[in-house]
């Protein structure tokens, strides 16, 4: 029998993303650009015409190998962000790039702090090789527990300690002050900030923070404004010295030409930055607005991303899965709450999207509340 690293590689289900549109057409028998899919935060807009025109173009350089340190794309982003080439490293998405820095900066047995909810991305790859993930839950309705954060930071000395801002699963924001509060506390704690959703924020985020803390690393990533989700390009910012060690870990040539083209292409649409923006913020209370007229469910509050939660209140008829599938035969994706550790059968993440897509939804749960599942 072939020897596996660690067991957990074998018992753990695997993390499954959202499901496609393609696999609920077919389930449903409705037309493609019918499902409304609002489970996996993408951009409903699709991507950035600048970015794909430039993978077009790319097409010509297919048969180079790209630069294994991702350099153009490294100079557009350092240049967007006032950040030296040195300080950046890009990965196929965010994903990539926690992995290995999960990999470079905890050794196997060390602590991978997080707060729970989070995205599961943190903790499955804190678990691979024998790290060992602490959680600090969220308060009360959601409120980000940064006190309690700190204590454990202080208490646990992790290797890392993984912060996203707006919050994934709830939306919700933290404060520069806050930031600020977490990095002065981590000492040599390696603290990754997870920026995905800032744009939705309508805030510039925290790069600019880099000078004062050789211990942050700020992650972005083109899969979510930029409509780049299948294209597969992040990145990272950071002191230079956080970013060296980088260079050894990760895949060498881990961004092919269409990858780099695209996302080097994408920093300047900022008409589709925009546009996307504008939408999710108009829509957001849109969809508040609709859910005044429901009574099972209720929408949690103060989401400054681009998805929110939906609490079911009437839990002696539905729970999260139920619903999930219910809203499956119906047309509309969404993602099933249990999937997040700690967060249970009582919570749904949903997308903000068009107009179209939230009404579908909207009236499908109020189906749901009707009618049962
Ligand atoms: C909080 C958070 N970080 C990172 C990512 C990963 O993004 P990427 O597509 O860049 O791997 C996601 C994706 O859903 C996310 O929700």
């Amino acid at each position: 029998m072939v020897h596996v690293s660690n067991p957990i590689l074998i018992d753990r289900e695997p993390y499954t993303p959202g499901l496609s549109r393609e696999h609920v057409a077919g389930l449903t028998g409705l037309p493609l650009d019918a499902v409304a899919k609002l489970g996996s935060a993408e951009n409903p807009f699709g991507a950035s015409p600048l970015a794909q025109a430039a993978v077009a173009d790319s097409l010509g350089i297919l048969d180079i190998y790209p630069s294994w340190t991702n350099e153009s794309l490294r100079r557009a982003i350092a240049a967007r962000y006032g950040v030296a080439a040195d300080q950046v490293v890009c990965g196929a998405g965010e994903t990539e790039i926690i992995a290995t820095l999960i990999r470079t900066f905890a050794a196997p047995g060390e602590t991978v702090l997080m707060m729970e909810p989070c995205f599961p991305i943190y903790h499955i790859y804190t678990e691979n090789d024998g790290r060992v993930p602490a959680y600090v839950p969220l308060g009360p309705d959601f409120a980000l527990p940064i006190q309690a954060y700190i204590e454990q930071l202080r208490a646990l000395r992790p290797a890392i300690a993984f912060i996203t801002n707006p919050h994934s699963p709830s939306g919700h924001f933290m404060t520069e002050a806050d930031i600020r509060q977490i990095c002065d506390a981590a000492g040599d704690t390696l603290v990754v900030l997870d920026e995905a959703y800032i744009h939705f924020t309508e805030t510039d985020g925290s790069i600019h923070l880099l000078p004062d803390y050789p211990n942050l690393i700020v992650l972005r990533t083109f899969s979510k404004v930029f409509g780049l989700a299948g294209l597969r390009v992040g990145f990272g910012v950071a002191a230079s010295s956080i970013i060296w060690p980088l260079w050894n870990a990760k895949p060498t040539w881990n961004l092919g030409q269409a990858q780099l083209a695209g996302g080097v292409a994408a920093l300047k649409d900022d008409v589709h930055v925009k546009r996307t923006v504008a939408m999710v913020a108009e829509m957001r209370g849109y969809v508040a607005q609709r859910f005044s007229g429901l009574h099972a469910f209720r929408m949690v509050p103060q989401s400054l991303a681009n998805f929110f939660l939906v609490e079911i209140l009437d839990t002696d008829r539905f729970d999260s899965t139920s619903i999930f599938e219910a809203l499956l035969k119906r047309g509309v994706i969404v993602k099933d709450g249990s999937i997040f550790r700690g967060l249970g059968k009582r919570f749904l993440r949903v997308d903000v999207s068009l107009q179209r897509h939230m009404d579908r939804f909207v009236d499908a749960l109020t189906e749901i509340e009707r009618e049962g599942t």
